[in-house]
């Protein structure tokens, strides 16, 4: 039996969580591609049921060694069936902590059958030209694992090597790592903006409202830098000192590449 429904399923402000999931995709290479991509409130779909899918990956970036608490709000009406599901976190090259556990749990709640995890490292959504962290990645040798990765599901698949009982174990501690109480901070826009509206389009949680000038809900902010990462003319910043800090600390630390991680 071949893979042939396969459903993507993510949360991704910046893209590198999406152009994992795909490259996983291309390598399944299924007949059918659902990509479900819940970064925004309006991308979920009104009827979350995943009975009718073969496969199902999903995928989410990790924040804070957790997975963002919007990504719980987004699946809190999905529902598993008993579909396999594999589960992915996207890192910048920190460490992703119990993110990963965090996601296995979650599928197991919503009734998905969990049958393969992995962490991949994608650009650091805090990185700058000053302060580098992760540049570029996914690159092309992690898009090359993604694809082999893809592939080695799909023959898994194809050879019911889903159907045994085992649960999955991914690393990660119980209780999950505390969260830091949110700070209701958010980055700017220059005075010189050009109000083009983009950092509002692409922000997941509708932060910003561009009028005659752009204004940022701190409290909706979670600090994504979906906002600064579109805005290539260089209007939109990051001026929390906290933030600049754990950046330069981050840059500092590390330097050292890691890779992918596979778990079955
Ligand atoms: C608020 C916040 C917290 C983060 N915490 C971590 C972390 O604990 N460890 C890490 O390695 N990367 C961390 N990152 C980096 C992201 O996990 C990384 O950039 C990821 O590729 C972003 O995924 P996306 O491009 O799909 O949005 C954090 C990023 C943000 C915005």
């Amino acid at each position: 039996m071949t893979c042939s429904k396969l459903r993507l399923i993510c949360f991704s402000p910046t893209r590198t969580t999406k152009r994992v999931l795909k490259a996983i995709a291309e390598g399944v290479d299924a007949k059918e591609l659902t990509v479900s991509d819940v970064t925004r409130n309006d991308g979920v779909p009104d009827d979350f049921d995943c009975s009718k899918d073969d496969l199902v990956i999903i995928g989410a970036p990790v924040y804070s060694g957790r997975l963002p608490s919007v990504v719980l709000d987004r699946l809190a009406t999905l529902k598993g069936n008993g579909v396999p599901v594999v589960l992915v976190v996207v890192y910048g090259n920190r460490a992703y902590e119990d993110a990963l556990l965090e996601l296995t749990d979650l599928a197991e709640g919503a009734g998905f059958k969990t049958v393969a995890g992995a962490a991949f490292i994608g650009e650091h959504s805090f990185s700058t030209s000053a302060t580098p962290l992760s540049v570029g990645r996914p690159d092309f040798a992690d898009i090359d694992k993604a694809k082999s990765f893809g592939a080695e599901l799909a023959s898994k698949f194809s050879s019911n090597g889903f159907a045994s009982d085992s649960k999955l174990k991914v690393p990660g501690n119980k209780p999950y790592k505390t969260k830091s109480a949110s700070a209701s901070v958010s980055p700017i826009s220059l005075d010189n903006c050009e109000l083009c509206g983009s950092c509002e389009r692409v922000c997941p949680t509708g932060a910003i409202a561009v009028g005659a000038h752009v204004v940022t809900d701190g409290d909706k902010c979670i600090l994504c830098c979906a906002c600064i990462k579109v805005c290539t003319a260089g209007f939109r910043k990051m001026e929390i000192p906290k933030i600049l800090k754990v950046t330069q600390f981050l840059a500092d630390t590390c330097k050292d590449r890691k890779e992918p991680e596979i778990h079955y």
